[in-house]
This record gives C-alpha cells, structure tokens and sequence, in this order.
C-alpha cells in the first residue's frame, strides 16, 4: 500500500481528564472520570468519530509526590486498549511500554494479543524511561545510563520482531479431519542469546492480524533519533517552532536511508495542545482559566524533573538558575534541551515558564479559532515539518469533542484528511505497507 500524497495523520494523545496540569481542577472536567474504563472507551469512539488514525496512552512506572497536586496513577496502557478494543471498530490503539522495565517475551505477547483482540489496531510506543524514580520498584539501586538503555532497547527490537516472526502466516492449519493443529514447521524457536536476553521462543500466541504492532517511538536525542530511523514507524515528538519542527523532519528522515528505509516508511507527528473557541480572543480566555489553576508546588516538582536540578524552594519570579550541560542529563535529554531553550530565548521568570508548560509539558500549546488551528496544522504539513500531528486535548472529553467536530472537517474541505477509513489495520491508516516475515521469506537469521 503507497501513501496517499497529501493525507495527513492525527493521533490523539489522551492523558486522564487532559494534559492540561490543572485538567482535573476546571469545571470543564469531572476529575472521577480518570479512574472510569467507560470515560476511556468513549474518548475511543469519539476519536473514531473523527476518522482519527489512533489513539495512544503514555506511560509511568513510578508514583512521586507530585501526585499530591495530578493524577500520576493510571491504568496500564494495553489492558486499557484492551477494553477501548471492544467499544470500537477502526481506531488504532497505540500503548506506550518500557524496555527498560520490561521483558521481550511478555511484551511481544502482550502487544500480539492486543492486536487479534482488536483486529488488527495495535501500536507500540517504545520508551527506554527517562523517570528517576521507576527504578526503585524494579529492583535497581538507580535509573540505568541513557546509552545503556537504548542498548537495551535495541537488543530488545531484536528479540521482540524475532519473537512476532516465530509465528508464520497460515502455521495454524486446524485441520480437524486429520487431527494437525499447527504446522511446526512453521512454528521457529530463536535461541537468541545476547547481552540482556536469552530467549528460546516461539511466541505462545499465534501471528497476530499486522504481524507485529505498529511501532512508535518518542524520544529525540541523538540515540532516540537513532533508534527510530532503524525500527520506528511514526515518531511523537515535541517541537515548539516551525523553524525546529522542519529541522528535526529533515534530521530524522535523512537518518532513514542507513537502514535502507524509505521516507514514507516513517511518520512524523509533532505534538500540539489545541484551546479552541470562537474567537482568538475567547480561546485565549479559555487556556488562561487553566493557566489560573495551575498549583506552583506541583509545577516546581515537574520543572525540576525536566532539568535535572531541584528547583522546589526557587523564586516564581526569578529567572532559572544556571542548569547542567546536556551530557550530564541522564533523564528525557530532549525535553531538557527543549525547557532550557524556551526560558532562554524568551527570558522568561520561572512563574512564566511554568505557565507555558502547563498545557502540554513542553508541547506546542496554541489557543484560537477552529480555521486557525486548522491553518497552523496545515501550514506545519505543507512546510515539511510533519506528517501529521499527536493531538493533546487540554481537557477531556470536551477539547477532542471540540478537535473532532470543529477542526477535522475543515482539514477534511481542504482534502487534507479522510472521509471515511479506508484500511482496516492501524498500519493501513498510516499508509504503510504490511510487514513480512522472515522465515517465510527465507531471511532467517538469530536475532541479536
Ligand atoms: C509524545 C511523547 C510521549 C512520551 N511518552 C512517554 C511515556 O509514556 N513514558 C515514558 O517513559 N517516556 C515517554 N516519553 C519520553 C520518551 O520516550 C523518551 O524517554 C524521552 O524523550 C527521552 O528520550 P530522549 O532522551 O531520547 O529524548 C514521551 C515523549 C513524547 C515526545
């Protein structure tokens, strides 16, 4: 399957009541919804009322004491989607797990299964976990060393795309005359063995409907680019200018012949927390009543996550204190970069800043009309600085109601988004060809 030119692709980016910090405190929310499966499954059927490619889940494997003033504690992501499977038919349905914390052979499963269950609508999104404090509950004195965890997640790949391939097409032959259940000749063990990981294999669940889920990444340093140009599908990424939007495009799709890729092989979707009303003037009215219930505490706290210093007793109307180089973050690195940047180039009091990230973290936070937010993607897709965009609702459900009724069909008068689905897979919505698989092709090697 060849992409369609000038489709563009919306993943909305659900986190509880929104990603707005103060979400759960406006009256636009009821914050009891964050722990309700039916406030997730209709947040599904909504996305697919839009014709929206996925939706996707973040994750976290650690409660701080920022829960004082957010929810941090959640479902798990993939027995979430589990029950957003049964309340929809085409969205796809994108988990966010750890190779740092997890094991190839129960992630493969897990994300097999999601995919039979939903007919094909899995993703992965691939994160190494950047949190300081996930450590702790996995048995580890401290968070392993970024190079080290994308060493990981590499070995990781390898073993978990051998394992989705242990099954071939048509292994299942069911014959119920003869008495054959499966052909193990078409069932492979791997017997890999490599730095982090000895696995045997086959998979205990037979080839899902994709093969394999579709597999995203987020991270956007120098390794996280590394890591999706050889393995990723689509990219989330945070990027605040259209000037450093197109840059990091350019950047990742160049990296993508190294590994005899193609450019469409590799959707990027920049992320974007969307106020929409009437007016310019009313949306900004909008994002400013939840600017106004940010709590300073709980914001400090994040702050001093994203860069690496503690910044819980520093003033709200000084600027930010002189931080570490980059080489010395062991944590996100590109978010990092990313807040320094911003507090510079804009000169901006700690009061300030916390004010700008509470919509998004760091994502692009943009409060107007339906026809401007509809420009702004467009103008981002036809400068080459995204393939589409990871939508962030402020506040749920109303700010994907909103997107869904108010954007989507503007971008769909401009032939920039599709009336209806056309594929029945999550790989079929991003225009990507199915994948093979090895053994079936003859290409069998151990993985590692
Ligand atoms: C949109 C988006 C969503 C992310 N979701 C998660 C997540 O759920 N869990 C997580 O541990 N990291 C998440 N990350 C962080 C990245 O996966 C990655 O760990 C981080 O960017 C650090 O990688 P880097 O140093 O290569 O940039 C997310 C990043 C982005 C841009």
């Amino acid at each position: 399957m060849v992409d369609t030119p000038k489709q563009l692709h919306l993943n909305a980016f659900l986190m509880g009541v929104g990603h707005h910090e103060a979400a759960w405190r406006h009256p636009r929310t009821d914050a009891a919804r964050v722990h309700s499966a039916a406030h997730f499954q209709e947040l599904g059927r909504i996305a697919e009322r839009g014709r929206l490619d996925s939706v996707f889940f973040a994750d976290g494997l650690a409660v701080g004491p920022r829960i004082k003033h957010n929810a941090q504690a959640v479902f798990e992501p993939v027995t979430l989607l589990s029950a957003i499977a049964a309340a929809t038919e085409h969205v796809g349905l994108i988990a966010t797990a750890s190779t740092t914390y997890s094991d190839p052979y129960s992630l493969a499963r897990k994300f097999t299964s999601l995919d039979h269950i939903s007919g094909g609508r899995a993703g992965w999104n691939i994160v190494t976990s950047a949190g300081a404090d996930e450590a702790a509950n996995f048995g580890l004195a401290d968070r392993p060393l970024h190079r080290d965890r994308y060493a990981r997640a590499q070995e990781f790949l390898e073993v978990a795309l051998a394992l989705w391939d242990s099954w071939e097409e048509g292994a299942l032959t069911l014959d119920v005359e003869s008495g054959v259940y499966a052909d193990p000749n078409r069932v492979h063990t791997l017997e890999h063995e490599s730095e982090h990981f000895r696995v045997r294999g086959p998979l205990n669940s037979p080839r899902s409907p994709q093969g394999r889920p579709l597999l995203v990444q987020a991270g956007s340093s120098e390794d996280g680019k590394e890591f999706a140009a050889r393995y990723a599908e689509a990219v989330f990424t945070a990027q605040r200018t259209l000037d450093q939007g197109r840059a990091f495009y350019r950047d990742l799709k160049g990296r993508l012949g190294r590994y005899g890729r193609a450019e469409h092989e590799l959707k990027v979707l920049p992320g974007i927390v969307p106020f929409i009303a009437d007016t310019e003037a009313e949306a900004k009215e909008l994002e400013q009543s939840f600017t106004d219930l940010i709590s300073p505490e709980y914001s400090l706290r994040q702050l001093s996550t994203m860069l690496g210093v503690d910044l819980t007793a520093h003033a709200l109307d000084a600027p930010l204190p002189p931080l570490p180089p980059l080489d010395a973050i062991e944590g996100n690195k590109s978010r990092y970069a990313l807040v320094k940047d911003l507090a510079s180039s804009e000169s901006l009091t700690v009061r300030q800043l916390i004010g700008k990230l509470g919509g998004g973290r760091g994502h692009r936070t943009f409060a107007g009309t339906p026809e401007q937010v509809a420009d702004e993607l467009t103008t981002w897709f036809a400068e080459g600085a995204a393939d589409g965009f990871n939508i962030m609702p402020p506040y749920l459900p109303g700010g994907l109601d909103d997107f869904v009724d108010r954007v989507v069909p503007i971008l769909q008068d401009r032939g920039l988004f599709r009336r209806e689905y056309t594929a029945s897979t999550l790989r079929g919505h991003y225009g990507l060809d199915d994948v093979g698989n090895r053994f079936a092709q003859g290409t069998a090697h151990r993985a590692g």
